[in-house]
């Protein structure tokens, strides 16, 4: 099976998760506080800052025609109002590298970091934001829009609320004084150490204080408040219209982390109020972008009782959520219910040592969204999570996801078989 030679397939990254020393970013300082959460810091993380063409002909020689991966503010205004042509440089040199190659670039502005003076000026709840992600995104705009033809404005733009969700629920369990186990980390789907946080908060919070002049710096990956999640909405349509303003040919959208979420007897109402916060009630800002980036791991399974934990027999992956390709096309199929326009899978993946499973998973995951395409489904491309193992936030470098193995001392890549696997799924013709 392959798809058509106009759709796209590809591969994504983040800056952060692969660039390395991205040292004015919130993060930074959050992996290097003395009680981070962080189970190691991201150091020189895969050296992609340098490395980048090695990188990018790797998927081309695949087959791969796509690439999305994010430009950092925290390099490009790593001070307040200060923009940094340099750093703007480098990101046109990625970008002419993929077009070079024969890669339709896809750029995403903010990919969970944010610079550090950000956060202390309030980070993601404090109105001001609004205004200065508009003013970043019109730089960016304006000097790199012409060389794209798509931006994803803010990377699951819905995180938020569902870690807000997920703290609710430890904070619950640890007042019953229920046991908390490292496995818990499994119900968020991105890299996350909830219990290593809670045992460290005390500590954390002082350092924080120290650091962002704050205890409970608003970081982009952080429990959001409704005000705040409104405000990531506001960012959205500020960045959309600035750059519209510069370059109205580039198609812009958003993209959200979209869980397949099916419920037993008795589960409905949990399933329909779950996909009311992380998908409906952001429909009415979707309506005039242009695609809308669909981002989906596994499934939720909801019973009488709310979320239930993965079935005994089930296969796990590292991040120990349920290995269930299938649900992407089932959020793609729920998506396209409410919107019609284009989709793009901005990410779908699988972190594992046996990368015979990710081929598995790939092949499954394709099959759903070859269907979904043949019922009319406008779903132009799809992009795996992720081109190389990386830094998977605070769970490290542990978590393997990549089509390329990395082996960290030397820096050297060594494709996996499952790279040109994807990449047998372009279209010649
Ligand atoms: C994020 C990535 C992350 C991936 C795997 C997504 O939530 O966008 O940054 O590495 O999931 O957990």
């Amino acid at each position: 099976m392959a798809f058509s030679k106009k759709f796209l397939i590809g591969a994504a990254t983040a800056a952060h998760q692969v660039e390395g020393n991205n040292i004015y970013s919130d993060y930074w300082i959050q992996e290097n506080l003395e009680h981070s959460s962080f189970t190691e810091p991201s150091g020189s993380a895969c050296d992609h800052y340098n490395r980048y063409e090695e990188d990018i002909s790797l998927m081309a020689r695949a087959g791969l025609n796509a690439y999305r991966f994010s430009v950092e503010w925290a390099r490009i205004e790593s001070e307040e109002g200060v923009f940094n042509e340099a750093e703007i440089e480098h990101y046109r040199s990625v970008i002419r590298t993929c077009r070079k190659y024969g890669i339709e670039p896809i750029v995403t502005l903010m990919h969970f970091t944010s610079p550090a003076w950000l956060i202390k000026k309030g980070g993601w709840e404090a109105e001001s934001t609004v205004g200065y992600f508009g003013r970043y995104a019109s730089y960016v705009a304006e000097k790199l829009g012409p060389e794209l033809n798509y931006i994803c404005t803010i990377n699951e733009a819905n995180m938020g609320l569902q870690l807000a969700a997920i703290s609710r629920r430890f904070k619950l369990m640890a007042e019953r004084a229920s046991s908390l186990h490292e496995s818990d980390d499994g119900k968020v789907q991105v890299g996350i150490n909830f219990q290593k946080m809670i045992e460290n908060a005390k500590y954390a919070a002082i350092e924080n204080a120290e650091a962002f002049g704050t205890s409970q710096p608003q970081v982009f990956v952080s429990s959001r408040t409704e005000q705040g999640d409104k405000l990531v909405m506001k960012a959205h349509l500020a960045a959309r219209k600035a750059i519209k303003a510069v370059c109205p040919s580039v198609k812009v959208g958003i993209t959200l982390s979209l869980h397949d979420l099916q419920a037993l007897p008795g589960g409905e109402g949990f399933a329909e109020s779950a996909w009311e916060e992380e998908f409906t009630h952001y429909v009415p800002y979707l309506r005039d972008d242009d695609f809308l980036g669909v981002q989906n791991y596994t499934r939720t399974v909801y019973g009488p009782q709310g979320q239930l934990p993965p079935g005994k027999d089930v296969e796990l992956t590292q991040m120990e959520y349920e290995f269930y390709p299938e649900a992407l096309a089932h959020v793609l199929r729920k998506v396209h219910e409410q919107i019609k326009g284009e989709l793009i899978v901005t990410e779908n993946g699988v972190a594992t040592n046996d990368d015979s499973r990710r081929v598995e998973f790939i092949r499954r995951a394709l099959s759903g969204v070859e269907s979904c395409v043949a019922d009319g489904i406008p779903v132009t491309g799809y992009l795996y999570w992720s081109l190389m193992d990386n830094f998977e936030w605070q769970k490290g470098f542990a978590m393997k996801f990549g089509l390329v193995a990395v082996d960290r001392k030397t820096q050297t890549r060594t494709a996996k078989a499952s790279l040109a696997f994807l990449g047998s799924f372009a279209g010649r013709s």
